[in-house]
């Protein structure tokens, strides 16, 4: 499929809508996402799994706007959650409870008592003291609940450090010996079903390396737990699986995610185990339906650098700032001026705003119209109000109409929080 941010007569279209036309008539920034290419995202990776005992979760933490959500839900995936919050958007959407799975190392009594409660599909332990916890809930609650071990595996996903999660210095799941003890314990206990193991090495991988250690590392894992009498029925394999940042506009050049690189080269090495398998994809779902598009302000040069001061800004996007992830910035219109190398940044006051540093940009003047690319994922759901900047509105183009979803928030919503009931 085309992608669907493209120019046409070197006008950046949204599938078919002129966005510097649409931009006109609204204010920036705003996050733009398209309907077509989430829908071809959604169907890429049911068919990665086709053949397979396989579902595709999608994991909300990446972008939880209800609007995508129908889209997803409705394409047949599942849900992944890690929250309360996100159980109480994954149902309102629709989700059924079977398809959903919760991970995290930090569920509460609460959370814990509402996913009991809603009877989903897994609840993913990450450690004794949650075990302990979830045991004597479900014993409360007089409910069976299926569980799986987060078992970490302390395999390199060669990411940035921040999303590498299977290391035995991270936080998450438990190492393979404490693991064996504890499916032990939930096997012995009558609410208890440990049916599944559950693995999530990192995110933003576009290597399929790191899965086949992981792939390796449950193989044998499966074996020592059938010998000590445990049976997995199901293996979920996570998420991570990588999209293009650096050249997410460029297209068919360029893999937009590397979904079917990835995903059916990791079930097929797990396909002799015979078991159901979930994933939890989160970025290579939404990553590359989703563009920000952003107004230059002015630009401004000192002897060392050209800025190009924009209305978007790290509490937009952070990903820049907090894991150096260089997004590609493209003009809404396309013209004959040069490139020069540039600071894309933001009006925050620290010098950590910036949206992409040295940079080649075609020379921009105030006004003029800029689009991050791949930014559906860990965008708009990692926004602050950081220097009281509002919140922005969400669109979603379908073919030639445009929707919004969701309406940003404006200081006057802001400052009512504050008031005193
Ligand atoms: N499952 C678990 C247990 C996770 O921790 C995550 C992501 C996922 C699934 C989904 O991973 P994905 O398919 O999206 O890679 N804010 C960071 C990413 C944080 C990822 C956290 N966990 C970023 O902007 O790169």
């Amino acid at each position: 499929m085309d992608y669907a941010f493209q120019y046409k007569n070197n006008r950046l279209f949204a599938e078919d809508v002129n966005i510097s036309e649409f931009a006109s008539q609204i204010d920036t920034p705003f996050y733009l996402y398209s309907r077509a290419e989430l829908l071809h995202n959604c169907q890429t990776a049911l068919a990665c799994g086709r053949g397979f005992d396989f579902e595709a979760s999608y994991a909300l933490k990446a972008n939880y706007n209800p609007a995508l959500l129908k889209i997803i839900r409705e394409a047949g995936l599942g849900a992944d959650i890690v929250s309360g919050g996100e159980l109480y958007f994954a149902l309102k959407s629709g989700f059924d409870p079977a398809k959903i799975v919760f991970a995290g190392v930090g569920k509460t009594i609460p959370e814990l008592e509402q996913a009991i409660h809603a009877g989903i599909s897994s609840i993913n332990v990450e450690s004794y003291a949650e075990l302990i916890v979830l045991a004597r809930l479900a014993e409360k609650l007089k409910k069976k609940v299926t569980i799986a071990i987060r078992v970490n595996p302390d395999i390199d996903a060669h990411t940035h450090a921040y999303i590498s999660t299977g290391l035995h210095q991270n936080k998450f799941g438990v190492i393979p010996d404490e693991a064996l003890r504890l499916y032990q314990l939930a096997k012995e206990h009558a609410w208890l079903r440990p049916e599944g193991i559950h693995i999530h090495i990192g995110s933003q991988i576009t290597d399929s390396d790191p899965f086949m250690d992981a792939s390796r590392f449950l193989h044998d894992f499966i074996a020592r737990l059938s010998d000590s009498g445990v049976f997995i029925r199901t293996v979920d394999i996570g998420g991570g699986i990588g999209i293009n940042y650096e050249n997410a506009f460029d297209f068919p050049q360029n893999p937009r995610t590397y979904l079917d690189k990835i995903l059916p080269k990791f079930l097929e090495s797990l396909h002799d185990l015979k078991v159901r398998f979930v994933a939890e994809l989160g970025r290579s779902i939404i990553g590359s339906a989703g563009i920000l598009v952003t107004r230059v302000i002015f630009a401004k040069d000192t002897p060392q650098k050209r800025f190009v001061i924009v209305d978007s800004a790290m509490n937009n996007l952070i990903r820049p700032s907090l894991y150096q992830a260089r997004h590609e910035i493209i003009p809404i219109q396309k013209n004959k001026n040069a490139k020069v190398t540039v600071d894309v940044v933001g009006p925050v006051c620290e010098s950590g705003d910036f949206l992409a540093k040295d940079y080649p940009l075609q020379i921009v003047e105030e006004g003029d119209l800029l689009a991050i690319g791949a930014v559906g994922a860990y965008g708009q759901a990692l926004a602050s109000n950081y220097n009281l900047r509002p919140t922005v509105a969400e669109y979603l183009v379908n073919g030639s109409s445009m929707e919004k979803i969701f309406s940003g928030n404006s200081i006057e919503d802001l400052a009512r929080l504050y008031e005193k009931k």
